[in-house]
This record gives C-alpha cells, structure tokens and sequence, in this order.
C-alpha cells in the first residue's frame, strides 16, 4: 500500500528547515503501524508562514528523513529532472523510488529517453518505437565521438 503524504511544513523559526517543531517526522510512526508500505512524499504548502526552498529535489530531504529516521519506505518527489538526480538520490539511501511529473509533461517518453542516454538496456521499449530507440542510441553515441574522452 503506498499513500501520499502532503501535509509536512517548511516552518520557520530561525532557519528554515523541513519539519517545524509541530511537525516532527515521528508522527509518520502511525503511518507505519497502519501498515504503510511506502509514503510518497510531498509538502503541502499548508501554512502562511512557509518559507520553502525551491530548487532541484527541493523535497527530497523529506523523504531522506522519513525513511532513514522512521523507517518507511519513500518516493521522493519535486522537480526531480534529470537521471542523475534519480541515480544520486536512491544511491544514497535517501529515497527507495522517484517520481517525476513535469518532466512527462514536455516529453512523454522522459523515461525511454533517459535510460538510452544511461545506456541502460533492460528498459522495455514498446515495440513500434524500437527504431526510434536504435536511432537515439546511434546519435547519442556520435555526440559522445564528437567530445572524445572526459
Ligand atoms: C499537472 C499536474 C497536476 C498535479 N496535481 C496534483 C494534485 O492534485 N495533488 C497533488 O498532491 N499533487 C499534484 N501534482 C504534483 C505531482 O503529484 C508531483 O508530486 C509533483 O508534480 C512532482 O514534482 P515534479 O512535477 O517536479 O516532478 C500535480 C502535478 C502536475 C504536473
């Protein structure tokens, strides 16, 4: 079972952090205890005193204190864009999964995409595309020729 969560602050007091005082990641224990398998984890903005911090993975710190304070599995969320944001995110144990909508919204086919350029070939194609696949991976591979080594 996975659940949304959307409900953590970004409170102030001195510093602007996640989780405000009111607002500490214990009370996801419950959650746990409900038999939570996985919390999707979001921020609701909730509160007039929010100040978030926008950014790239702008959300993930919640997932990262969720999963390794409480103990739940979690998905992070928030403009997570590019492959290597996934690979360092689940590589460093601060979320087990990543989501991403908006990238989806400009190029539905963000996933396909994003393996070939990881090069990553257990990724299911849907049959009438594989020759869009064959002809990505051939450019990707000329524009990696063309910069030569790194
Ligand atoms: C078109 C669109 C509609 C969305 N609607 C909701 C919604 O109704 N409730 C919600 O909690 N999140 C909603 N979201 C947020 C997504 O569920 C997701 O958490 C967020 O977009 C992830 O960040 P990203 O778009 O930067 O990848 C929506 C996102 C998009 C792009």
């Amino acid at each position: 079972m996975s659940r949304r969560d959307c409900d953590f602050r970004w409170r102030c007091s001195r510093r602007c952090v996640p989780f405000g005082r009111d607002n500490v990641p214990c009370r996801r224990g419950a959650l746990k205890r409900a038999g939570a398998d996985v919390l999707d984890v979001s921020t609701g903005q909730t509160v007039a005193d929010q100040r978030p911090v926008y950014g790239r993975m702008w959300q993930t710190p919640f997932a990262d204190r969720i999963r390794n304070e409480i103990g739940i599995p979690t998905i992070a969320v928030g403009n997570i864009f590019e492959a290597d944001h996934v690979n360092s995110i689940i590589a460093a144990g601060r979320a087990d999964l990543c989501a991403l909508a908006r990238p989806h919204l400009s190029n539905p086919a963000w996933t396909l995409s994003a393996a070939a350029e990881q090069k990553f070939q257990e990724q299911c194609w849907p049959e009438p595309y594989l020759s869009g696949k064959a002809q990505l991976e051939r450019n990707l591979e000329r524009a990696a020729q063309a910069v030569g080594p790194v």
